[in-house]
């Protein structure tokens, strides 16, 4: 197995933060920063991003990313942890359920979806890595970042996202749009999730709109739905505030409610 970087940062029952795509841990830097007197913080790099490398495979499925998480939290001497994944990882954490539920002691989903790519979003992606080596990662990351942000992103969220797309290698771009095309559809999944799981969504995010996340938490039998006013999808890094919030207060009612 290729080596899983792992971001560490704070005390407490363990909580695992995973990134979208094409993205990096540092993408929670906000979370992991805000939360570190309540939780200690993993924030893995999914294999092929940031510093964990690409092992050669053409296609990186969910569970493989959700086996490789499990293997993080055995390293880590965590038996379980409270799950916090937006998009891509949240598919992941989906396909966590499935195969592993019993090291998951919560579930956060933000801007995320439970059903599988249709026919024509399976389409966009053979099309994404078959333009991918000719356009090039900048001219990937101008393409992405008007769907992944609000009109009122900062430059500087606007320049870290970039950053994150352009740095990402193109095998490991060209083998998560395949795994994410053939990944299963899990709606029919969440009526099991029996942890408390809490949904966030950006009110203008244009790859998982809100309506996704009202039915996800509709079908989730212990959810509570928190919607975003005025961000996209990187609700994380537009709205930290909101989100460090909305997490503080339920990590910590879980942790309590544990305790009684
Ligand atoms: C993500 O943010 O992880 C991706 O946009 C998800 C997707 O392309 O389905």
């Amino acid at each position: 197995m290729a080596p899983i970087h792992v971001s560490r940062s704070g005390r407490g029952p363990a909580a695992l933060f995973v990134h979208g795509f094409p993205l990096d841990h540092t993408m929670w830097s906000a979370q992991t920063e805000h939360l570190a007197d309540v939780a200690m913080c993993l924030a893995p790099d999914l294999s092929g991003f940031g510093a964990s490398p690409h092992d050669g495979s053409e296609k990186l499925s969910m569970e493989r990313h959700a086996d490789d998480l499990a293997r993080v939290l055995d390293a880590e001497g965590a038996e379980r942890a409270d799950v916090v994944a937006l998009s891509m990882g949240g598919y992941v954490a989906l396909a966590m359920w499935e195969l592993h539920r019993d090291r998951i002691r919560s579930l956060t989903l933000v801007d995320t979806r439970a059903e599988a790519d249709d026919a024509a979003g399976r389409d966009k992606r053979d099309e994404a890595v078959a333009r991918l080596q000719e356009t090039g990662r900048e001219e990937f990351a101008r393409g992405m970042l008007p769907a992944l942000l609000g009109p009122d992103a900062t430059d500087e969220v606007r320049r870290d996202v970039a950053a994150m797309i352009e740095s990402t290698p193109y095998e490991t771009i060209a083998a998560a749009l395949r795994g994410m095309r053939d990944r299963a559809d899990r709606t029919g999944v969440l009526a099991s999730i029996d942890v408390p799981s809490l949904v966030v969504c950006g009110e203008l995010d244009a790859i998982t709109p809100p309506d996704l996340s009202r039915a996800m938490a509709t079908a989730l039998p212990r959810s509570e739905l928190v919607l975003v006013p005025g961000v996209g999808h990187m609700t994380p890094m537009e709205a930290p505030e909101a989100v460090n919030g909305a997490l503080r207060t339920f990590l910590t009612q879980r942790a309590r409610s544990e305790r009684r």
